[in-house]
């Protein structure tokens, strides 16, 4: 069932586990999820990355996932991820997401503070909940998660009070992309966060980390994490596995399509969110 992004969240905070939340581009990769979700019993987030919003692929995936999610006998929520203006906020909103990433945390706090809450109030018309950034996560290639400054307690406070955000990604030592070196979370710094705000804490580039580091982090307070490169990996490397002699594209899918279930599984497992349908 297509459920709001906030109904997941408070979930997983009463549950103590974490709302896995997967990056998909096509019909296959929301299949692969969506059949993971119904056999682990387990909500789930299917979420778009903004780009997609600003081309044709929205126009396409957005009724795919929502037509999986209405079909689903789960809790699936549709999110826009690292929304980049007000612009894909609304074709998102328009698609039927009913939940909103906007990521302004490259600007300077007080706009960004400014942007996220002008969103905010247009979402709550909508009854849609919103996700907002600061201290900004970047590139793991570009070895930013050694590098970028730790979001504080302070700023996490401010920002939620001045924004209504109920969702907050922070920069606790992740990045996005393939890391050269397995990161070092901050797993105080997530404690302390989830502590003092009423917002659900989410942790980007959930990918490549350790996972005694995503249980740590699970129960520090993380309520959200975000899986993206690692579901490409597994569908483009059992696509390259897959003979040629499989023609007819729906027979030749079907590999990828089961590694990606594979791939989701393992993330609910560890993010104790298995069961919590
Ligand atoms: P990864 O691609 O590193 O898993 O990050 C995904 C993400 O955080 C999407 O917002």
């Amino acid at each position: 069932m297509l459920v709001s992004f906030k109904s997941l969240l408070d979930g997983a905070e009463k549950g103590g586990y974490a709302v896995p939340a997967f990056n998909v581009y096509n019909m296959e990769t929301v299949m692969g999820v969506i059949a993971a979700a119904e056999e682990s019993r387990s909500p789930v987030i299917l979420q778009t990355y903004s780009r997609l919003l600003d081309n044709e692929e929205g126009y396409y995936v957005a009724p795919v996932i929502l037509a999986a999610a209405k079909r689903a006998t789960v809790p699936v929520c549709y999110h826009l991820d690292h929304g980049a203006s007000e612009k894909e906020v609304q074709r998102a909103l328009r698609l039927g997401a009913t939940g909103i990433m906007i990521d302004r945390s490259l600007y300077d706090f007080d706009e960004n503070v400014e942007y996220t809450r002008r969103v905010v109030e247009a979402c709550s018309y909508l009854d849609v909940g919103v996700e907002g950034e600061i201290g900004h996560v970047g590139v793991a290639a570009n070895g930013d998660e050694k590098t970028i400054a730790y979001t504080t307690v302070d700023e996490a406070v401010e920002f939620v009070s001045r924004t209504g955000v109920c969702a907050l990604a922070v920069a606790v030592g992740t990045a996005h992309g393939r890391y050269k070196q397995a990161p070092k979370l901050a797993i105080d710094r997530i404690a302390e966060i989830h502590k003092a705000t009423k917002a659900a804490v989410v942790l980007h580039g959930g990918s490549g980390v350790p996972d005694e580091q995503i249980k740590d982090a699970v129960k520090a307070g993380i309520r959200k994490i975000n899986f993206g490169t690692d579901l490409c990996y597994s569908f483009i490397d059992e696509i390259f596995e897959t003979s040629r002699d499989k023609i007819a594209v729906d027979v030749f899918m079907k590999g990828p399509i089961e590694s990606v279930k594979r791939f989701a599984t393992s993330k609910m497992e560890l993010l104790s969110a298995v069961g919590k349908a």
